[in-house]
């Protein structure tokens, strides 16, 4: 085995989001997960994030868990409905208030914050004016995130304006698996645009009142890969990549959605005003990645957009998403020669598996440990290809609310007991904290 090294100053953190830990229910106003958590069968066994990990109350300790592990960043997410309770308007000052001291505490700590504006909780009182399907959300985006940058803007310097733009317009307007829950694509096209378009408007926002800050966008991405050489299955891996990557990289980057998928998409396309795409396209300082699993891609006329994703054999998390190393450093190679975004961070990576609190007052989850240096090894791989990648952040610090699976899968390094609060660092965090501490990695 060797030992590998990443470059100098390479950036070690964790990821959370607002809605998946915070709690804090009495001290914000209402978003759109609340709503969506209270529909029948929406969310596994009914959970809510009404407490979650109750982290409004306990930052304190789970910043000494950061510290513990010798994290340097951490990147979390800023409750829109927590600042602006009903979206607009006055600011709360407790809201504000909160992520001033979660900042301060953070920097005492010596953890640079990395902060994103929008992971998913849009204030109910926005989305009953047409949330992001209402082309005045995205400029209600823009005035809250100068709310936010003003607030904060001396003391944050890295800012991403948006949490994965496709799975707020698809899974949450198309599939209608997330809120608010529709199934309409030419509605989930139109929320896409928009979201985009309300990224563009708080590019300059932000700047202006964090000078000298970074801003960028985190996109998910599903690299596709054809299920057999056939030029069918070829032709509908480049739809998948159509629809999940390129619909957003390619605004953002070149000013145009592509042509292909627009022709495919007919008469549900966007409606998109003169100057949207100039907007969107605003330089920025960094593009953030997720990445989890990839997708293979099977031609299946008739399935939407006349395709269907197969099941290779393999090694699978508890989400059954393939593990799939490979594809993230053929992602990263992919994203910078395609698309040059001049710096990268992985804003996201990890995988839920099965966690057990043992007797021995431990949880040893090896498969954890074993999906962190696989990846770890792909971003190397990726790095000595060339790629500007500057920073790692593992998702997620600790257990917490999966979105439409409740607290039923656990994606943390810190193990949570939702009934007591406890929390107690796996066997992987520990893995993790090692390689982050000497920025080296064995093969
Ligand atoms: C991503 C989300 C994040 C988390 C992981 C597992 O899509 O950004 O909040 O749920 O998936």
């Amino acid at each position: 085995m060797g030992v590998r090294r990443f470059p100098e100053g390479f950036v070690w953190g964790t990821a959370t989001s607002s809605y998946q830990i915070e709690g804090g229910r009495d001290e914000r106003g209402d978003c759109i997960w609340d709503t969506f958590c209270r529909l029948p069968g929406k969310v596994a066994e009914g959970h809510t994030g009404d407490v979650a990990n109750d982290h409004y109350h306990r930052y304190r300790e789970d910043i000494a868990l950061m510290a513990d592990l010798g994290m340097r960043a951490y990147r979390f997410s800023i409750c829109w409905p927590r600042v602006l309770p009903s979206g607009s308007g006055r600011p709360s000052a407790v809201g504000l208030d909160f992520y001033d001291r979660l900042v301060d505490a953070l920097l005492a700590a010596n953890i640079d914050p990395y902060v994103t504006l929008y992971h998913w909780d849009l204030p109910t009182a926005l989305q009953s004016l047409g949330g992001w399907a209402a082309r005045d959300t995205a400029q209600r985006f823009a005035d809250y995130a100068g709310v936010v940058a003003e607030r904060l803007g001396d003391r944050v310097k890295h800012w991403i304006t948006h949490n994965e733009p496709w799975v707020v317009a698809f899974l949450g307007n198309h599939l209608g698996v997330h809120a608010p829950g529709w199934e309409d694509l030419s509605l989930a096209l139109q929320v896409a645009h928009h979201v985009l378009y309300s990224h563009g408007l708080a590019v300059p926002a932000i700047r202006a009142a964090s000078p000298g800050s970074e801003v960028g966008i985190t996109l998910n991405f599903s690299p596709a890969y054809p299920a057999s050489d056939g030029p069918e299955d070829v032709a509908a891996a480049r739809r998948h990549d159509g629809q999940a990557n390129r619909w957003f990289m390619d605004p953002l980057y070149r000013g145009e959605y592509p042509e292909d998928m627009w022709d495919l998409y007919g008469y549900q396309v966007p409606r998109v005003a003169d100057g949207d795409l100039e907007v969107i396209r605003r330089p920025i300082d960094f593009l953030g990645v997720n990445y989890y699993t990839r997708a293979v891609i099977r031609h299946r006329p008739g399935a939407y957009l006349d395709y269907e994703t197969v099941r290779p054999a393999g090694e699978y998390t508890a989400m059954d998403w393939e593990v799939y190393p490979q594809a993230l450093t053929d992602l990263l190679v992919r994203l910078h020669e395609d698309y040059a975004p001049g710096s990268l961070y992985i804003t996201e990576n990890g995988c839920a598996y099965e966690d057990t609190l043992t007797p021995d007052g431990q949880v040893h989850d090896p498969a954890r440990t074993e999906y962190y240096r696989l990846h770890l090894n792909a971003c190397l791989d990726a790095i000595e290809q060339g790629v500007p990648l500057d920073g790692y952040f593992s998702w997620s610090l600790m257990d917490n609310f999966e979105w439409a699976f409740g607290y039923t899968r656990r994606f943390g390094l810190v193990y949570v007991d939702f009934a007591t609060q406890a929390r107690t660092p796996k066997d992987s965090a520990r893995y993790y904290a090692s390689v982050a501490r000497t920025s080296t990695i064995e093969d």
